[in-house]
C-alpha cells in the first residue's frame, strides 16, 4: 500500500490545466483557483471556456450576493483563472486535469497530445467517470504520470474525490494528486480503475431500476423521484440527478460499464433515457430532460 501520509500536495504556486469547461471543468477550475493556484482553463468549442469563467463568475457572484465572500476576494480567484484558446497554453502546468466528452478514443488523444506539450513532471489527471485509467493511458510514453481525479456534480460543494490507478499509474503520482484533493478541502479516496470505480458502479441500479420502473409504467416519475427523497433519504431523486448529470454523459457512464462487463444485463442502458440523448434533451444544462427547466414549464422540477 501507498504510503499516502508522507506525499505532498502540489504547492499554490504550480500552474494547473483544465481541459473542457462544461458542467465539470469550470467547477473544477474554480476549485484549484480557490485553493490559490493559477488556472488555465481550455476548451475546444470556441467561446466554451470563456463562458466556463462566466458561469464561475456567476456562482461566486451570489456568494458575494450572501455575504459569504468579499468582492476582492472573488475578483481574485477570477484573476487566477486564464481562458486560452489552444492546448499550447497548458503546457507550464504541474497538473492538468481533463474534463472532456466521456470517449475513450478522444480522452487518448488530448493526452498524447498533451505528452508532447507539456514538462516532464506534469501530472495527467482524467476526471472520467467510469473509463478505464488503464487504457486511457496505453498509449503514451509515460503512462505512470496518468491517473483518475474523479470530481462529483457540483465540483465545489461536493467533498467526494475518487483518485482511480490504472495498471501504470505510479503510486507516488497517485498519492500526490491524494494530497493536493486534500489541500483543496476535498476528501479523497483511492481506488483501483474497475468499470465506474466505487460511485458510478454502486449507483448504476439506483438509476437503472428507477428507469425500468418508468419503462414498466410502474410510476411517473415525479412519483419515483418522490418516493426515494421522501422515504429512500435521497436529497435528489433517481430522475433529478440524472438531469443535473447530463444524460449524454449519464448515458455514456452506463454504455460504458455495460461494455466493460461484457454486457452483463445487470447494466443494461435504457432507450428511455438513449431516446433523451437522441433528441438533445440532455437535462439542465440544455433547459430540457425527464423535468423542463424553462420558466412557467408545465412540468418543472418538483
Ligand atoms: P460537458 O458536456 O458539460 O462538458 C464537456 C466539455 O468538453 C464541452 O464544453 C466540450 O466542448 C469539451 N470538449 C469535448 N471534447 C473536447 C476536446 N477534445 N478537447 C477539449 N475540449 C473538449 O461534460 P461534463 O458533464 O463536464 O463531463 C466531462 C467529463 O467529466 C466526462 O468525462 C464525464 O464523464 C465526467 N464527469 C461528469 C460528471 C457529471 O455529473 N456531469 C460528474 C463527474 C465526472
Amino acid at each position: 500500500m501507498t504510503d499516502h501520509t508522507t506525499a505532498t500536495a502540489l504547492p499554490d504556486s504550480s500552474v494547473v490545466g483544465v481541459i473542457g469547461a462544461g458542467t465539470m471543468g469550470a467547477g473544477i477550475a474554480q476549485v484549484a483557483a480557490a485553493a490559490g493556484h493559477p488556472v488555465v482553463l481550455f476548451d475546444a468549442a470556441p467561446g466554451a471556456a470563456a463562458k466556463g469563467k462566466e458561469g464561475v463568475a456567476g456562482q461566486l457572484g451570489k456568494r458575494v450576493e450572501k455575504g459569504r465572500m468579499s468582492e476582492a476576494d472573488r475578483d481574485a480567484l477570477l484573476d487566477r483563472i486564464t481562458v486560452v484558446d489552444a492546448l499550447e497554453g497548458l503546457s507550464d502546468a504541474a497538473l492538468v486535469v481533463e474534463a472532456i466528452v466521456e470517449r475513450l478514443e478522444v480522452k487518448q488523444e488530448v493526452f498524447g497530445t498533451l505528452e508532447d506539450l507539456c514538462g516532464e513532471s506534469v501530472i495527467l489527471a482524467s476526471n472520467t467517470s467510469s473509463l478505464s485509467l488503464t487504457a486511457i493511458g496505453a498509449g503514451l510514453k509515460r503512462p505512470e504520470r496518468l491517473v483518475g481525479m474523479h470530481f462529483f456534480n457540483p465540483a465545489p460543494v461536493m467533498q467526494l474525490v475518487e483518485v482511480i490507478s490504472g495498471v501504470a499509474t505510479d503510486p507516488a503520482v497517485a498519492a500526490t494528486v491524494h494530497a493536493t484533493a486534500a489541500a483543496w478541502g476535498k476528501s479523497p479516496v483511492h481506488a483501483r480503475s474497475t468499470p465506474g470505480f466505487i460511485v458510478n458502479r454502486v449507483a448504476r441500479p439506483f438509476y437503472a431500476e428507477a428507469l425500468r420502473v418508468l419503462e414498466e409504467q410502474g410510476a411517473d416519475v415525479a412519483t419515483i423521484d418522490a418516493v426515494m427523497r421522501e422515504c429512500g433519504g435521497f436529497r435528489m431523486g433517481p430522475f433529478q440527478l440524472m438531469d443535473l448529470i447530463g444524460h449524454d454523459v449519464n448515458y455514456a457512464v452506463t454504455s460504458s460499464v455495460f461494455a466493460a462487463y461484457y454486457n452483463d444485463k445487470r447494466f443494461l442502458p435504457s432507450l428511455v433515457q438513449k431516446d433523451l440523448v437522441d433528441a438533445g434533451w440532455l437535462g439542465r444544462k440544455t433547459g430540457r430532460g425527464f423535468y423542463d427547466y424553462a420558466e412557467g414549464a408545465e412540468t418543472p422540477e418538483p
